[in-house]
């Protein structure tokens, strides 16, 4: 069966270099390799769940220029549906300026367009919200709009799955009104200090580690139960916790119980990683099946 997702959250365009070393303050290094690249947390997040074969909604906002068009264009090309995504007047489409080094990343993102979604906007989205499996939502994009979608879909019984990224403080409203988050484990600290109650929370909690996997509570008092990534070479893990939550997001739409969703997420996450580019990559459900069978035969070996 193919579930219902709704991304409400952002649409960039990335602007990748590739430097051997990040600059030091003040310095100036020569790279290579610039390309641009389909992005955005929200984009990156419908496109995943959507290759699996979601039925997936993307809404958000471009501006009215160039990268607006590509990106509505390559989310029409993914199959996603796109009559909510409105192209704004009074702002750019959002980019995202990517250093890409051997060990790390480094991101700047300029918003534009991705701001200027209201919970007005979202209100006039409430009969697509409330007619989803799953609602995935990121912090890309004005808190109010993030509140607002989570508020109408906890209202009509849909699963509503918050990835706190980037972090930012999160009111205790949305806090309740989520089923599930998936912070890394950086945002999984911040989250953890401002939480009151971080027991009763645990349940909610899914925290992605990269390479190190994946943890989750069975319940508040025991230890967190690891559940591990697949081993395979890295090219660009830009989007890998997107690719993970827009998996993550397709399984529970149908139904699957979190340990074993988040063991398929996680392999779609490591195929992710093995194109540049952050959509590039992102697997069919054919693609992870035999990737699977793969693994598997590895470990009889
Ligand atoms: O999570 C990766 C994404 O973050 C990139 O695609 C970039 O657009 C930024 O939003
Ligand atoms: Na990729």
């Amino acid at each position: 069966n193919s579930p219902k997702v709704t991304v409400v959250g952002s649409i960039n365009m990335d602007f990748t270099v590739q430097t051997e070393r990040m600059p030091n303050q003040g310095e100036t290094v020569l790279g290579s390799g610039f390309a641009t690249y389909p992005g955005g947390k929200g984009a990156n997040q419908a496109v995943a769940a959507a290759r699996l074969g979601a039925k997936t909604t993307m809404i958000g906002a471009v501006g009215q220029d160039i990268f607006g068009d590509q990106l509505i264009k390559n989310l029409d090309d993914n199959g996603i549906l796109t009559d909510n995504v409105k192209p704004v007047t009074d702002a750019e489409t959002g980019t995202a300026h990517i250093i890409l080094s051997e060990r790390d990343n480094r991101i700047i993102v300029n918003s534009g367009a991705n701001f200027s979604i209201t919970k007005e906007m979202i209100q006039a989205y409430k009969d697509v919200l409330k007619d989803s499996d799953v609602i995935l939502l990121q912090l890309e994009i004005p808190m109010e709009a993030v509140i607002e979608a989570a508020k109408i879909g906890k209202d009509a019984g849909v699963k509503v799955v918050l990835n706190p990224a980037p972090f930012q403080p999160i009111p205790n409203e949305l806090l309740n009104l989520v089923d599930y988050m998936t912070p890394n484990e950086y945002e999984s600290v911040e989250l953890m200090m401002q939480i009151e109650d971080p027991d009763s929370f645990k349940q909610k909690l899914i925290i992605t580690k990269g390479k190190d996997g994946v943890e989750i509570y069975k319940n508040s008092h025991s230890d967190p139960l690891l559940i591990p990534a697949y081993r395979v070479e890295p090219v660009d893990t830009t989007g890998a916790g997107d690719s993970f939550n827009g998996a993550f997001a397709f399984q529970i739409g149908q139904g699957v119980p979190v340990e074993k969703a988040c063991r398929f997420a996680n392999a779609v996450a490591s195929l992710s990683i093995t194109k540049q580019g952050a959509q590039a990559g992102l697997p069919s459900m054919t693609d992870v099946e035999s990737f699977l069978k793969e693994q598997e035969e590895m470990d009889y070996e």
